[in-house]
């Protein structure tokens, strides 16, 4: 993509992204076209656009953090760990290769779904016993979503979960608007850390994909559910979690790019145009309730078509069991607040400064 277009590609990006809220973004056209018929990028900010792109077969994903680590390793910095999940995991593949891999994925995500359902009870006593130490949603959201992944995490690897946990301090949210370096070496350090006296089983090894899982888990899951349960104690909801997270959508678009030349809503989309899909309806598209008025919306959070989110199913297993356990133990709600700004494609959370209430 030549210099220009890129340049007004991230300065639209991020004008969109800022302004959005926890409902919904206020763009203010339904699709946006970047650059020349030679070097297109196209937003959509219609989520029923956005379907029809996520589902059409004429749309694929990209590693779009390729050339982002070439440049990091050709620099000497080591991302070689990192380089080889984005080459493994499912977001990136295609076809019958995609498929096979998902199949693999979800087996292994079942047995992850056991795990969290046999552990609930020492999950539940561990956030019994800190109760009074957990004073914010943030913290809340983090310590929850860090035990619940390292349990599941130590049942798919083996490693201890001391190790699990150490790890997961080193690492950082990955999927910003741009690529973003510091991150990504975070991510490669939290990667060698776990895996410092092993290595990663090859593709040839049965537990190769259980390693994956655990990897998606880390690099891909853990900011996604943090952020949904934290919205959800932001707007005070005790009970209505799992409903609630199909409104908030943490991450707020996907890249794809045009392999087949094909028209959608009187737009021609052509082959090689990079196109950035919201996730997260415009103010147009919702209701007085913050609730998506189309059904194109609805459902969307978790992405559409074959790149379907495939940590769905374990995400509404851990927030259930956050809904149930924030209603057993903080019937008043904590007696901080949390602040909430847009983080490139995420929604961050931050303990606010100033806002403390009596709990
Ligand atoms: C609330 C939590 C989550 C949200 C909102 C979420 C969101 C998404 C979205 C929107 C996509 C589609 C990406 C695209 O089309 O380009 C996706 C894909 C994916 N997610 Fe999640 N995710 C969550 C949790 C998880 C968890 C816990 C895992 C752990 C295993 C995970 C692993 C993946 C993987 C591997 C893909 C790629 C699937 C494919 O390409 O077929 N996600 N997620």
């Amino acid at each position: 993509m030549k210099l220009k277009t890129q340049f007004d590609l991230v300065r639209t990006l991020d004008r969109a992204t800022r302004r959005r809220t926890l409902y919904g973004s206020s763009g203010d056209c339904s699709i946006k076209v970047i650059g020349d018929e030679e070097d297109r990028a196209v937003i959509v900010f219609d989520t029923s656009i956005s379907s029809q792109v996520l589902t059409s077969k004429n749309f694929q994903n990209s590693n779009y953090f390729k050339a982002g680590l070439e440049h990091l390793a050709s620099g000497g910095k080591s991302v070689e760990l990192i380089d080889q999940f984005y080459e493994n995991i499912p977001l990136f593949k295609e076809g019958d290769e995609h498929r096979q891999l998902k199949k693999e994925f979800n087996v292994i995500l079942e047995e992850a779904n056991y795990e969290l359902e046999n552990k609930e009870r020492i999950i539940g006593d561990y956030f019994r016993k800190r109760k009074d130490r957990i004073v914010s949603p943030v913290e809340f959201a983090d310590k929850f979503t860090r035990v619940c992944s390292a349990l599941v995490i130590a049942k798919l690897t083996n490693f201890s979960l001391l190790r699990i946990m150490r790890a997961l301090d080193m690492r950082c949210n990955i999927f910003c608007v741009h690529f973003h370096p510091a991150r990504q070496l975070a991510m490669n350090t939290t990667l060698e850390y776990l895996y410092q006296d092993r290595n990663i089983p090859g593709r040839e090894e049965t537990d190769h994909v259980s390693h994956l899982v655990a990897q998606a888990f880390i690099a891909m899951g853990i900011d996604p559910v943090s952020g949904a349960i934290c919205a959800n104690l932001i707007e005070d909801n005790k009970s209505k979690f799992v409903e609630h997270t199909h409104r908030y959508r943490p991450t707020s678009f996907v890249p794809r790019e045009c392999v087949a030349e094909t028209e959608i809503a009187g737009v021609n989309f052509m082959v090689g145009d990079t196109v950035y899909v919201y996730l997260v309806p415009t103010e147009s598209e919702l209701t007085v309730d913050g609730s998506a008025s189309g059904t194109s919306a609805h459902d969307i959070g978790f992405g559409k078509g074959v790149h379907t989110c495939i940590g769905k199913q374990l995400s509404i297993g851990i927030i259930n069991l956050a809904e149930r356990l924030v209603a057993e133990l903080y019937p008043n709600g904590f007696s901080h607040k949390a602040d909430i700004e847009p983080d490139g494609v995420f929604l961050a959370f931050s303990d606010s400064k100033s806002a403390c209430v009596p709990a």
